[in-house]
């Protein structure tokens, strides 16, 4: 039976201020802290022990996932005293891992939402005797990511940083997060440092001539690293788009948890989810986005694509589109704030005081 790491440490820094008091992998998608969503399509792989390696907050996992029985799961919770980086958190977990050194270890990042076929990705590593095989995504525009090359047998022929110029574009494959390491290579991994898999550990191999392996699989893929990522991912969960065994209820236009109070009049679309204890006010229109537990959208409000932190309040008839409110913010009645605006955790903005348009 194949074991897997979970990768769940890192900072967040670019879903701030979401991640001020939640790690990423514990901001609920549909419903349920994303985490939720890779541990069920783990389990449905057949994966039955997973390691979590933990850093920023760590102690708000196990409270919540404890043994992993309620999913069919034995979890586990390793964390480190300082943050080791990707490669340097696998290593740190190798103590907790039963399989043999010939043995393939499946790694998944913390904040992919994929229709990765997992037992495909495995199936690709037995056959083709690689030493590590990763998950490949093709991307229209690959400038944003390092790329990964591959020979007509999929074999990996490098690791290339972002490309700066247009004849740097020599694929549109790029590392998707995902990879099944032979044991002994995690074990060969270096101890008590920082290593990044992505930086370090592959380009060394390669370099070393193990035989990496390439899997293309185009289907549903979003690293929910961004605001507009995270609420984009959430609603492709609710509407169906992205798989998940992990959404609580029907897929649909909307999600609404059971404590949650919807005004009969108020209209939700695009995948929207209102968390439980969340209150929703006469007139609201809500598409596309997110609104966490216990936040209040007052009567007349738009929103669109946005996500809505815990506890936040909106004020009657503002208008979001692209926004994040962190967790117990208060806006005011009619604001207008779109385009990407942040506003942080707790902060308190006035009736019509912020707009990105004329007010006449
Ligand atoms: P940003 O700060 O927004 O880039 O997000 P991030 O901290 O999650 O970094 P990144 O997206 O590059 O991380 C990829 C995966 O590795 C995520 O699932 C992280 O949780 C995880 N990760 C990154 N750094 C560490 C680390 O030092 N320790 C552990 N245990 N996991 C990490």
């Amino acid at each position: 039976m194949t074991e897997a790491i979970l990768l769940v440490g890192g900072k967040g820094t670019r879903l701030r201020p979401l991640t001020v008091h939640t790690p990423k992998p514990m901001v609920p998608a549909a419903g349920v802290p994303f985490l939720t969503h890779q541990l069920a399509r783990a389990r449905a792989a057949g994966v039955e022990h997973i390691v979590l390696a933990t850093s920023y907050l760590a102690e708000v996992f196990e409270p919540y996932f404890g043994d992993g029985s309620e999913l069919g799961l034995h979890l586990e919770y390793v964390t480190e005293e300082e943050p080791l980086g990707t490669g340097g958190a696998i290593r740190n977990v190798a103590s907790r891992l039963h399989s043999a050194p010939g043995d393939p270890v499946l790694i998944f990042n913390g904040d992919i939402l994929t229709g990765l076929d997992i037992e495909a990705l495995v199936d690709t590593h037995r056959t083709t005797g690689a030493d590590v095989s990763l998950h490949l995504t093709r991307v229209e525009d690959p400038r944003a990511f390092g790329l990964v090359p591959t020979d007509e047998t999929g074999r990996v022929t490098a690791f290339l940083e972002k490309p700066q110029t247009p004849e740097e574009i020599v694929t549109d494959q790029i590392n998707a997060g995902a990879y099944v390491f032979n044991r002994s290579i995690i074990d060969s991994i270096p101890e008590g440092r920082p290593v990044s898999v992505e930086r370090e550990t592959f380009p060394g191999l390669l370099a070393s001539g193990a035989h990496l392996q390439g899997m293309v699989d185009s289907t549903y893929w979003l690293d929910l690293g961004t605001p507009q990522a995270f609420v984009r991912g959430s609603a492709d969960l609710v509407m169906g788009r992205a798989p998940s065994p992990a959404v609580p209820g029907r897929c649909g236009d909307r999600l609404v948890l059971d404590t949650a109070e919807v005004a009969p009049d108020a209209k939700l679309m695009g995948g929207t989810v209102i968390g439980a204890g969340a209150r929703v006010e006469p007139g609201a229109r809500i598409d596309g986005s997110t609104v966490l537990d216990g936040a209040v959208v007052e009567s007349g409000a738009r929103i669109r694509d946005s996500l809505i932190g815990a506890g936040a309040r909106i004020g009657a008839r503002t208008v979001l589109d692209g926004a994040v409110i962190g967790d117990g913010a208060h806006i005011g009645p009619d604001n207008e704030l779109c385009a990407g605006a942040r506003i942080w955790c707790g902060a308190r903005i006035p009736q019509s005081a912020i707009r990105f348009s004329s007010d006449q």
